[in-house]
Formats: C-alpha cells, sequence, structure tokens
C-alpha cells in the first residue's frame, strides 16, 4: 500500500467539503521532516485558515475531528499554528509490512489504475559520431524512467531516434570521398569517420565566414552608427518618448553585443584555418564544398547506389560501436527508428503544413511562425533541404497515428529546450494537441575542474574509455575491500573483474542518475565508487552485507518467507526501517510525478543508512525466536527493495562483493 496516497484520500472528502480544488491542499499531506513530528504531516490547514478567515489552529482541529483515519493513525495531533501531525499505528504498519513481505514480485506496490501508454524517445546518438558522455545521461535517465514507469504498470515504448541521416552523414560521404586516410581508416573507422566529420564541417564553416563576415561587419557599422544617433537625441520633456528612447538603445545595444559575439566567432574559425596550412590548403581547393555537399545529399535523396552504400557502410560501423557501448550498459529498447526511418515522409509533412496555411516562405526558406517565439520553425531550408525540426515534426505524426500515446518523452540535453518548445507548439496546431510532451531535459556533464568534462587533449571523452575507466577503479575499490577481510581475500582475479564490472558499470549509472537531473553535474570517477557515501557501491554492499548474514546464520530464504511472522518493534529503528520499507510506493511516485530518478536514488540511500543503523543497533542472528525471525524478514525485504530499486535503475546487485 501507498501510506502517503492512502493519508490523501482520507483527506480528499474533508477538504472537498470547504474547497473546489483539493489537490493543491493535498500535496500539502508530506512525510514529517523530523521523527518527532509524527510519520506524515498536513499542513493544509494554513492556506484553508486563509481561504475560509478561520485561525489556523482551528481549521485543523476540524479536519482533525472530520477525517477517518482510526484504522491506520493514532489520534492526529494539532501542533503549533496548525500543523497535523499524524502517527501510524503499529499494527497497521505490521499488517501492512506483512503484505509487503509476502508480494515477492511487488513488494507491496500497487499497479496503477489508469495506465498511460508513453513513448520514451531517449538516448538517441548521431551513429556517424562517437557517443559522448551527453548521451550516457540520456541513455541511463531514459532506461531507468522506463522501468519505473513500466514497472508502475504503464504501457511504455522505448525509441531509439537515431540520427543517421541528414547533412551530417553527407559531410562524412563528402570527406570519405576527398580526405580518407586508408590506414587511419582500417585502425579505427569511427575515428576517422568522426576526424573526416570535423574537417568537411570546418571546411564549411570557413567558407561561410568568408562569405558572411564582411557583411556582418557592415551590420555591426550600421548598429553603432544607429546607437550613436540615439545617444545624441534629446527626448525633450515627454517622459514616455524617453523611456522608448531607453528601451530602444537597450535593445540595439544587446543586438551589438550578440553581432560582435558572432563576428568573433567568424575570425576564429577564419583564424583556425588560415593557421594551420594543410588546412589552408584545403580550404583553396574545396571553395564549393557547401553546394558539393548539397548535390551529394540530392545524389543520396534520389538513390545513388554509391553513396547508398557509403550510408549503409558508416551506419554499420556506428551501430556497432554504438551498441558494444549498449550491451555493457544492458541497454535495449523497443524500437530503433532514426531519422532515416523518417526522410521519405518529409516532403509530405512540409506540403501539409502549407495547406494548412501553417508554413510561409520566408527568404526563400519555408517557416512556422510562432506566437511566442522570436524566430521561427524553419521546416525547409532555402536550398530545399529539410531540417532535424521537420524530421521530429514527421516522427510525432508517426508516433500518434501508430501508438496513440497519452505521453511523450524527450529525453534530450537542455540546450534542445529551444527546439522542443517550438516542436510542442507546432505540433499542437498541426492536430496533435491532446498529448502529454514534456522535454525530460538534463545539464552538462563537468570536469572535476569545473568546466564540461572533456580529456586532457579537450575533446569529448568517448564512452568506451569511460567504461573501462570506472571498472578498473571498481576493480581496485573490489581489491582493496577483498584483502582487507580478516579471514583472508575470497576471490580469485577472475571474480574480481566480473564484481568489478557490476561495481564499475552500477558506479557510473548511480553518479549520473542520483543527481538532480535538470542540474550540471560534476562527473568523479573517484566519489563514484566511494564504498561510504551516496554511491552505487555503498548500496551493492548493504544488498551483499544482508546476503552474508543470510549465508552466516545458514538461513534459507524459502523457509524464512514460508514461516514468516508477524513483524516486531524491539528497538525504535527497527519501526523506523520498516515505515521506510513502506514508502518505497512513495518514491516511485515521486519519480513518476517529474521523471525524476534521483527521487529514487535518494530512497535507496537512506533507506541503506537506517538498515546499517539496525544493524549496528540490533542483533540479528544472536536474538532469538519471533524477534529473530523479524529482523531477519526486516533484513530480507531490505534486500529485496534495494535489488528491486536499484534493478528499476538500471542497475546489478551481487550476492558477495
Ligand atoms: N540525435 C540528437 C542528438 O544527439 C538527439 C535526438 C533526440 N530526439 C529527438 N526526437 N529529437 O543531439
Amino acid at each position: 500500500m501507498n501510506l502517503l496516497q492512502e493519508l490523501r484520500s482520507r483527506f480528499a472528502p474533508v477538504l472537498a467539503a470547504h474547497v473546489d480544488q483539493v489537490a493543491p491542499l493535498l500535496t500539502m499531506i508530506r512525510p514529517a521532516q523530523d521523527d518527532k513530528f509524527g510519520d506524515y504531516q498536513a499542513n493544509c490547514a494554513m492556506p484553508l485558515g486563509k481561504r475560509l478567515s478561520k485561525p489556523p489552529r482551528d481549521v485543523a482541529a476540524g479536519l482533525v475531528q472530520q477525517v477517518d483515519l482510526a484504522d491506520l493513525a493514532e489520534a492526529p495531533e494539532v501542533a503549533g499554528p496548525g500543523f497535523i501531525n499524524i502517527t501510524i499505528r503499529d499494527d497497521f504498519l505490521i499488517e501492512q509490512l506483512g503484505k509487503a513481505f509476502a508480494d515477492i514480485q511487488r513488494l507491496g506496490v500497487a499497479p496503477v489504475t489508469e495506465p498511460r501508454t508513453i513513448i520514451i524517445d531517449f538516448s538517441s546518438p548521431n551513429v556517424a559520431k562517437p557517443m559522448h558522455v551527453g548521451h550516457i545521461r540520456s541513455t541511463v535517465i531514459g532506461d531507468s524512467l522506463s522501468r519505473v514507469l513500466r514497472f508502475l504498470g504503464h504501457n511504455v515504448i522505448t525509441d531509439n531516434h537515431l540520427g543517421d541521416w541528414g547533412t551530417q552523414f553527407v559531410m562524412i560521404i563528402y570527406g570519405y570521398k576527398h580526405f580518407l586516410v586508408e590506414s587511419q581508416w582500417q585502425e579505427d573507422p569511427i575515428k576517422e569517420l568522426s576526424r573526416l566529420y570535423r574537417t568537411v564541417r570546418g571546411l564549411i564553416d570557413y567558407h561561410d565566414a568568408v562569405k558572411a563576415l564582411p557583411e556582418a561587419e557592415e551590420l555591426l557599422g550600421k548598429q553603432q552608427q544607429r546607437l550613436a544617433e540615439f545617444e545624441n537625441t534629446d527626448p525633450g520633456d515627454e517622459k514616455s518618448l524617453a523611456r522608448k528612447l531607453k528601451k530602444d538603445i537597450k535593445s540595439l545595444n544587446s543586438k551589438i553585443r550578440d553581432q560582435k559575439e558572432k563576428i568573433k566567432n567568424q575570425r576564429a574559425t577564419l583564424e583556425r584555418v588560415k593557421s594551420d596550412p594543410e588546412q589552408s590548403d584545403l580550404a583553396g581547393h574545396h571553395k564549393n564544398i557547401g553546394q558539393a555537399v548539397l548535390e551529394e545529399t540530392a545524389r543520396l535523396h534520389e538513390g545513388d547506389p554509391t553513396n547508398l552504400e557509403l550510408w549503409t557502410l558508416f551506419m554499420q560501423h556506428g551501430r556497432a560501436d554504438i551498441d558494444r557501448i549498449y550491451e555493457r550498459l544492458s541497454i535495449s529498447f523497443d524500437v530503433e527508428l532514426g531519422e532515416s526511418f523518417y526522410h521519405e515522409q518529409l516532403s509530405g509533412v512540409v506540403q501539409d503544413l502549407q495547406d494548412k496555411e501553417m508554413a510561409t516562405e520566408s527568404e526563400g526558406a519555408l517557416c512556422v511562425f510562432l506566437d511566442n517565439h522570436d524566430a521561427p520553425m524553419i521546416v525547409r531550408k532555402r536550398d530545399g533541404a529539410f531540417l532535424y525540426a521537420t524530421s521530429d515534426l514527421a516522427t510525432v505524426k508517426y508516433r500518434m497515428e501508430k501508438w496513440h500515446p497519452d505521453t511523450i518523452l524527450y529525453v534530450v540535453d537542455f540546450r534542445q529546450g529551444e527546439h522542443f518548445e517550438k516542436l510542442f507548439d507546432v505540433a499542437r496546431a498541426w492536430g496533435f494537441p491532446d498529448v502529454e510532451y514534456q522535454h525530460v531535459r538534463f545539464g552538462t556533464v563537468m570536469g572535476e575542474d569545473g568546466k564540461p568534462f572533456k580529456t586532457r587533449a579537450g575533446d569529448t571523452v568517448g564512452l568506451e574509455p569511460l567504461l573501462d575507466e570506472a571498472e578498473s577503479r571498481a576493480l581496485a575499490v573490489v581489491a582493496e575491500q577483498d584483502d582487507q577481510k580478516p579471514e583472508g581475500p575470497e576471490f580469485s582475479d577472475d571474480q574480481r573483474t566480473d564484481i568489478a564490472r557490476v561495481v564499475g558499470i552500477g558506479a557510473l549509472k548511480y553518479a549520473d542518475l542520483s543527481q538532480n537531473r535538470s542540474s550540471d553535474y560534476t562527473f568523479s570517477y573517484d566519489k563514484m565508487v566511494e564504498m561510504r557515501g551516496n554511491t552505487a557501491t555503498y548500496l551493492q554492499y548493504g544488498y551483499a552485507r544482508v546476503n552474508g548474514i543470510f549465508r552466516r546464520g545458514n538461513v534459507n530464504i524459502e523457509v524464512l518467507r514460508a514461516r514468516a511472522v508477524p513483524f516486531q518493534f524491539a528497538e525504535p529503528i527497527e519501526r523506523r526501517l520498516a515505515l521506510e520499507l513502506l514508502r518505497f510506493a512513495e518514491a516511485l511516485d515521486d519519480v513518476v510525478a517529474d521523471y525524476r530518478p534521483n527521487q529514487l536514488a535518494q530512497y535507496l540511500f537512506e533507506m541503506t543508512q537506517l538498515f546499517f543503523v539496525f544493524f549496528d543497533k540490533c542483533p540479528v542472528l544472536k536474538s532469538e525466536g519471533d524477534l529473530r525471525q523479524s529482523r531477519l524478514q526486516l533484513c530480507d525485504l531490505t534486500a529485496r527493495t534495494l535489488k528491486k530499486g536499484l534493478w528499476l535503475l538500471g542497475i546489478d546487485v551481487l550476492e558477495k562483493m
């Protein structure tokens, strides 16, 4: 049972007698911050008192009289200005705990009564480039959300929206035809593909900058001239004129700042090529590279055999690379419909937007203008090429028609925020309003130097070396732990390596999942595998500890479960741990409320801390009779909750470590 939900459902009818909207008041019933205020606290009497113009204490006293909690809680107490403190009755706790203990599959977590169909678009790397550390965030957050939502009974479809089409691929086709270094390709195809991409991209940017810089400088000149005119204008006495002038100056100043930034970047692009003789030579020989890439694109779209063959070749290499990572992370998807799947639908999408008079031409490009955005969504470029956004619109349509989802989650970097805001607005207006669109955004992975996580050489960190390093750090911790055992080391080298794999991958995932996803987080190999701290290693250790107890006591789990006795609370910590174990369902609700797996991580961490306090204070194997049995049951339920909880985060446990 979900205790919090139960309490809220008991308060709902009582509150409904006073207000129309009970939901905001119900959210003010929460777990108590401190044991001394009971187990749960209802703070809704304060806002309600204000609404009803009555002293909150009186309102609280009234609510307490009306709410029917007798079967599950002690008589609620009114404290301070009008807090209602609720303590769950021990007999009720014991009954619920017994039910959770007997429920091997779900640990007492009931499935939702109204399952939703939820599509989760996550991981979605660009196939032609090596996956980077940002993709790991999307991958582990998306995977964990899919596990939790599915466990709660929703109908989940996971979709890996691969970046496997578009200009980026064509740039590589061009690069392959002109700049391939055969030996490098043989040695590491993905690295070579990514070099080819960077080379072509760099040359295109260079020629674009050559063309654009004079115009940009001219525009800056004009803006500065206008600013000077504004500054020399006398607004006279009219206040509104003065205000308008001030506003114009401010906005012009900001435009000038942006323009200067743009020019600075263009100059840097030019400088990068000019200062490198090899690059300048290439630039000289590939003056029309932008046009040439467009022609390659057209050829690919028309099904030109060479280009299609190259595309297939790059896809194979890229996929193999990505799949190796998924394999190591144990990640899989229901469908993997990348951008290439949609490319034939794009002209139809654009046609439909035109037919519905949503898309209009502007400077040769086809745009959808939006009320709440300065820049429109471009759906077809001047040169006829479709864009990322066009492809995402086709994807919405396909998903809606195929699965009729209630919710679509996009687990993507926060930097794509504007893209998704526009996408959702356009998709709604286009004919798909009745679905919850969510950009489940996340922050940047930072290095310990406080800058985005990069290698020493300043390149993005590839995922394979990252996984290798995590496993090797884990191996060191596992070996140290094993060496310190009083009876001497327990594991062979092979066993240590196997354990380190689970510990290392778990640590890496948990380091990410335990962070509030909206913030940037600092990546640290050392912190990640700490034995004592908010790490997967600590939680895995807690799990292994319970198994150690069972081994030492020769406890047969099947027998333990078959002979279950009512739980006993001989020490306060036993009751405290028991209550925490019953809150598993609440933690999962918290994850779903705002799509934040860190709520589950935090719950598991606090639960494990309580377990260790319990373990410290209460002899388990040395106690006797039903108390011993009850304590063993607490251990078992802790281990099962840990195992299930970690599984929902995509993390494995170990019987021994
Ligand atoms: N391929 C994109 C990237 O790596 C992410 C795609 C996210 N999903 C989507 N439907 N736009 O940045």
